[in-house]
């Protein structure tokens, strides 16, 4: 496996609750890239959306995410923006800069955990109830599952039911497979 690790996945996939909590086992490094957007552009990635629009984040966004590769330290863990590896050769980037995983959600889940947050920071979703955000997520999902499979890893989360410890086992979940893999 090689470092450092980036998580990808749909919106409330636990890219950022479940990594924080991962390289907190790890004693690795987090960085959530919606953050340092933020703090490279002065502007959250919504707030960049509503008053630039999509492709311009899009751009912007890739930037990002590469000059933070060149930082030389690997044991980092990463929380990709959604769309990120959907966008140009986004995806071929991540596999070339380290081991990308994916969080794979059922679109149910997904919704769910989605209707449990704050939607204005996720401009796309802000207003929708959880029935209106299943049918945003289903062909949206479908569209990125292409490339979210390129993944070197996927994850299944194994949750039948929802509940508040489903991003804490699935960070121990990551870091004992991660661990298993460094040995
Ligand atoms: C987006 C996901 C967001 C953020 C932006 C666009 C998307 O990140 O990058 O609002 O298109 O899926 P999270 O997946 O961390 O919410």
């Amino acid at each position: 496996m090689t470092f450092p690790i980036y998580l990808i996945g749909y919106m409330g996939a636990g890219k950022t609750t479940a990594g924080k909590l991962l390289a907190d086992k790890l004693g690795w490094h987090f960085v959530d890239l919606d953050n340092a957007f933020h703090e490279i552009h002065g502007l959250t990635p919504a707030d960049y959306i509503r008053t630039y629009g999509i492709e311009a984040f899009r751009r912007k966004e890739k930037y990002v995410l590469e000059d933070l590769a060149e930082l030389p330290i690997e044991k980092v863990i990463y929380a990709t923006g959604g769309g990120y590896p959907c966008w140009e050769d986004n995806m071929e980037c991540l596999k070339e800069l380290g081991t990308s995983i994916y969080l794979r959600w059922k679109p149910e889940h997904l919704a769910k955990r989605l209707s449990l947050t704050d939607l204005t920071e996720r401009p796309v979703l802000q207003g929708k109830t959880e029935e209106e955000l299943l049918a945003f997520i289903l062909p949206q999902l479908e569209a990125r599952e292409p490339f979210y499979a390129q993944a070197d890893i996927i994850i299944d989360a194994p949750f039948e039911t929802l509940d508040e410890n489903n991003d804490e086992q699935l960070a121990e979940y990551l870091c004992q497979l991660i661990k298993s893999r460094t040995k």
